[in-house]
């Protein structure tokens, strides 16, 4: 088992598999994009599927997909499948432009829940935020994992002026489609000037969900990322994710790979451990756990905590190189 310091076990990895991504959101990634890994400083496949061989023995039982977007990197499926053999919960975050094109390979090889990042039901507003006019496709993808009957969760992150006036009509999708609405609190992760302006709390959405919707009710003990609401009488649900105030970290059972082969016991982390170079230079099974081991101990309590005591400026240049 993998136990950290306070006592959570962690069972989960969001494994990202790639940097690059072909959409360009504002809050994830400048324009230019960033420095891209190239090919030999990702981990492959290979090297992918024995750590997380190694992680499943150590009770790992969820794995996340991640990016950038997962679905650019060449030949996920093959990884996927490897994947289905050694974890009963397989997950993808996407932006879902690539999507209807792999669902079949994918549902084969054991993936059977999506997360869709879509932050405008607008058009025109989806070029200003990803910078890319792949709306239809994005909205094809929805439409298509709910025709299969995928639990699907939207995750919208919500920008003060730029989408905050559609936190009402998000919520409207829930009346007849069985979807989970996630707001998202922006995280500064990436050098756009516009992140702080843009910033809307949990407690701001909250406010002006319940404002129209007086009858919201908790929706309790669901864990994870998000704290659940929903409209009674409503199909769907509605979670707000605290990815800034960062008040779920207690229940935190997360652990993160990087696709550069950096682990990662926090978001928030900037000190990982490079696992990399220990592979590529041969190190035994029992060493590879004890550090493994070792570095997940550390996990500090919040990413408050962690951020106070690594963080000298973000190394990160963008989310995409984090997986989220
Ligand atoms: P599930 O709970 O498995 O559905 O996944 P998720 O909601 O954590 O994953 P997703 O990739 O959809 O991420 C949604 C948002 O939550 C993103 O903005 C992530 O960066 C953020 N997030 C995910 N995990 C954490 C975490 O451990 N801490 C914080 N602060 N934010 C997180
Ligand atoms: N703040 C909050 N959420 C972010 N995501 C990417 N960058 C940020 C950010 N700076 C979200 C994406 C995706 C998820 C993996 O993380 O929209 O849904
Ligand atoms: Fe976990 Fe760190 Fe996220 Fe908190 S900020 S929920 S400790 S990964």
């Amino acid at each position: 088992m993998l136990i950290d310091q306070h006592g959570r076990q962690l069972r989960y990895l969001r494994l990202a598999v790639t940097d690059r991504c072909n959409l360009r959101c504002r809050y994830c990634m400048p324009a230019e994009g960033i420095d891209f890994a190239p090919r030999s400083a990702l981990l492959d496949y290979d090297e992918i599927l024995y750590l997380c061989e190694v992680l499943a023995d150590l009770g790992i039982e969820k794995v996340r997909l991640t990016g950038g977007e997962p679905l650019v990197r060449r030949d996920l499926p093959v990884l996927v499948r490897g994947l289905g053999h050694l974890f009963p919960t397989l997950a993808m975050t996407t932006n879902g432009v690539l999507l209807p094109k792999y669902l079949d390979e994918l549902a084969v090889a054991g993936l059977t829940h999506y997360n869709l990042s879509l932050d405008t039901l607008r058009s025109d507003r989806f070029f200003a935020i990803t910078r890319r006019d792949e709306y239809e496709a994005t909205r094809a993808a929805l439409t298509e994992l709910l025709r299969r009957g995928y639990p699907v969760k939207i995750n919208v992150v919500v920008m003060r002026g730029q989408n905050d006036d559609e936190l009402l009509d998000f919520v409207e999708l829930t009346r007849n489609n069985a979807v989970d609405i996630r707001f998202i609190e922006t995280m500064p992760f990436n050098d756009d000037d516009g992140n702080h302006d843009v910033f809307l709390s949990y407690t701001d959405m909250l406010e002006r969900i319940r404002a129209a919707h007086p009858d919201l009710e908790q929706d309790t003990g669901r864990g994870g990322s998000s704290v659940g609401f929903r409209i009674p009488g409503y199909s769907g649900k509605i979670g707000i994710i605290p990815a800034y105030s960062r008040s779920l970290c207690g229940s935190c059972d997360r652990l993160r790979l990087t696709p550069r082969g950096t682990m990662l016991n926090c978001l928030y982390s900037t000190k990982g451990l490079e696992l990399l170079p220990l592979l590529r230079s041969g190190i035994g099974r029992e060493d590879l756990v004890d550090l493994i081991r070792a570095y997940v101990h550390g996990k500090y309590a919040t990413g408050h905590e962690t951020e106070r005591r690594e963080q000298q400026g973000n190394i990160f240049a963008s989310m995409t190189s984090i997986g989220g």
